[in-house]
């Protein structure tokens, strides 16, 4: 077993849940709950300079204001925030100044959010963060379209839930499913992901 093997093997399988409910909301926009930046940031500093390349009606981009970052929040429909109408897809650069992406992305597009992320970021010191189900380690496409060639260099999983909120819809609750942050360094050297819990 490679030595990539045997980490993802020793920290292995994590519970997958289909917390969303039946039918996913349309678009896929789910706002992230109060809290996901903080508690990565306890442990972890992103860049001052953020893209939010998927920021739907801002509820990522706030929490990193909030942290003192300067954001620059882009999405693809219109949700009433950041500059609208930017399919994040069709960017073929980073905003200048910029080298860090940090999104709660389309869950059903998350592997090309992640490998887009990672064409666009520079390779010697880039950053993407994402925060994504923890069942996204999962599975065989995943592995080999993503995690094969580019394992995250830490996972935060949350110590306790951040909600999600379908449509942002706050008053039906959030969902129940655990998430983690995902966050790809290109600073760092390592073939094996560090897991800190947040
Ligand atoms: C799960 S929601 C998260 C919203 C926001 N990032 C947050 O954390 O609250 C994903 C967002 O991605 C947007 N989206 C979907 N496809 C996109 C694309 N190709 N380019 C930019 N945004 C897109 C959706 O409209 C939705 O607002």
């Amino acid at each position: 077993m490679s030595t990539r093997s045997k980490q993802i093997a020793n920290h292995g399988v994590v519970g997958a849940s289909s917390g969303y409910g039946s039918i996913r909301q349309k678009e896929d926009f789910y706002s992230t709950g109060d809290g996901a930046i903080e508690r990565l940031e306890e442990v972890y500093t992103l860049p001052k300079k953020v893209w939010e390349c998927a920021c739907g009606n801002g509820a990522l981009s706030e929490q990193l204001e909030k942290n003192g970052h300067t954001v620059y929040s882009t999405e693809l429909y219109k949700r009433g925030y950041g500059k609208q109408g930017v399919d994040f897809f069709k960017q073929k650069k980073m905003p200048t100044g910029y080298d860090c992406i940090v999104t709660n992305p389309p869950f059903n597009q998350a592997v090309d959010f992640v490998l887009h992320s990672l064409d666009l970021v520079s390779k010697k010191k880039g950053i993407v963060a994402m925060f994504l189900k923890l069942a996204f380690l999962e599975s065989q496409s995943r592995y080999d379209k993503l995690f094969y060639d580019n394992p995250p260099t830490y996972l935060f999983p949350f110590v306790t839930r951040i909600n999600c909120y379908n449509n942002d819809n706050r008053k039906l609750g959030g969902s129940i499913m655990p998430f983690a942050w995902y966050v790809w360094d290109n600073s760092v050297k390592s073939d094996a992901p560090q897991i800190y819990w947040i």
